[in-house]
């Protein structure tokens, strides 16, 4: 069987799977990446042949663009990572001590609870965990009576990444700083869709994925660390970095302490260029050649969650109190809409959205081991999650919404 047989032999894909990597990818990234491949190929941080010096080029673009992403302080508070998790665990292994007190929420991602209750189990990090509401939303409030004398870290995710509900970073920051703490975030579900400034929220540590929102390629994903914590920060690994390569013992400084061994280059010039697109359209109202408005998320999103709840059999979990004509982004949502069906097995229902209809969905517990719970949907085997993105058209939707309807015929 040929690798492109399944996909030519759909007539229709509807791909709503963006909340675990986005597809398709920025063009533009693709193309900076392809010819990358094609006509430079070298590695960054090791040669001085022209090429090698044109790979150190990207690397130094892609910190450079990251960095005013986010506003951040400046370019060398960035380190390429080659996921979400990989820029987790860099941070979280490299920055938390023996005798630290974490507060995190329920609402969170394995990438960072399984780290953080490794460190709990291993290394005496302790741990305390708020609970998220049926919306997957965790109040900072919560969080006050935990704060102790040995609070160090607020490690917190910017959104939810089964029910997309946005948490309050302010809120997350001002505990910060009442308690003395660093605040780490995780952007693996948001960067890309809604705006991110870590000096005003007070971001001491931001990790994530390049892959998901941005439209980076695969194998991508970004750790940002305040300059005050960049040298506290223990690598996770060792090896080779291009510097001091005659030394058998030397503490590896920032960002090679994260970016040891050859990096991800094709990666790190998609992200490059994918990040200064996502700040010409945060910042500009981007037209494309017909002089049109490039499409956003927001109405896909929009179009999808009017026409769910038009179906009285699904249950929109965590979107309750949300009507279709809600503005979404100002509830503190991204693209991401998990549901049930009554009478059906979501993982069922998720395989015949896709033989039958070429519709692409995640079914289970989307890698949320605690959130369930308040959710409700722990005894069911999770949820149907459908997360469309810019590039979902309308009749892509429609189509979505049909299928429902015939499914539940
Ligand atoms: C909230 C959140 N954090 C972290 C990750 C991990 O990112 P990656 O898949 O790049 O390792 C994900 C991926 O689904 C996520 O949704």
């Amino acid at each position: 069987m040929g690798m492109n047989e399944p996909f030519d032999a759909l007539q229709r894909r509807v791909y709503l799977d963006n909340a675990a990597t986005s597809w398709p990818k920025s063009s533009a990234a693709i193309e900076a990446a392809q010819k990358f491949i094609h006509e430079c190929g070298a590695t960054s941080g090791r040669g001085a042949y022209r090429s090698a010096m044109l790979a150190d080029r990207w690397l130094a673009d892609a910190r450079h663009h990251l960095a005013q992403l986010l506003n951040a302080p400046d370019a060398q508070s960035i380190a390429l990572c080659s996921s979400g998790t990989h820029a987790l665990n860099a941070a979280l292994w490299g920055l938390l001590r023996p005798g630290d007190h974490v507060i995190t929420s329920a609402a969170e991602h394995n990438s960072l609870l399984r780290p953080l209750k490794q460190l709990e189990t291993h290394h005496a990090v302790r741990l305390s965990i708020v609970p998220c509401d049926a919306d997957g939303f965790s109040d900072p409030r919560a969080a006050d009576e935990l704060v102790c004398d040995d609070t160090r870290w607020i490690a917190i995710g910017h959104a939810s990444n089964v029910t997309g509900r946005v948490q309050a970073l302010d809120g997350w920051r001002d505990l910060a700083l009442r308690a003395s703490s660093k605040l780490l975030v995780d952007a693996s579900q948001t960067l890309g869709y809604i705006p991110i400034d870590v000096q005003t929220s007070g971001i001491d540590v931001l990790a994530a994925a390049g892959h998901k929102g941005l439209r980076g390629l695969a194998g991508t994903g970004l750790l940002m660390v305040a300059r005050e914590l960049q040298s506290q920060l223990r690598p996770l690994m060792f090896g080779g970095t291009g510097l001091a390569s005659e030394q058998l013992q030397t503490g590896q400084s920032w960002p090679q302490s994260v970016e040891v061994g050859n990096l991800n280059l094709p990666g790190v010039v998609s992200l490059a260029v994918a990040a200064a697109e996502c700040y010409r359209s945060q910042h500009t109202t981007v037209l494309n050649a017909a002089g049109v408005a490039q499409p956003s998320w927001r109405a896909p999103l929009q179009q999808l969650v009017a026409g769910l709840k038009q179906f009285p059999e699904i249950r929109m979990i965590g979107w309750e109190a949300l009507s279709g004509d809600d503005d979404l982004e100002r509830a503190g949502r991204i693209p991401v809409v998990s549901l049930q069906v009554a009478g059906w097995d979501v993982h069922d229902l998720a395989s015949v959205l896709d033989s039958s209809f070429g519709i692409e969905v995640r079914a289970g517990w989307h890698c949320a081991a605690l959130v369930h719970d308040a959710l409700g949907t722990a005894d069911s085997g999770g949820t149907l999650r459908l997360s469309p993105s810019a590039s979902t058209t309308s009749g892509d939707i429609d189509w979505t919404l049909a299928a429902f309807r015939e499914i539940l015929a």
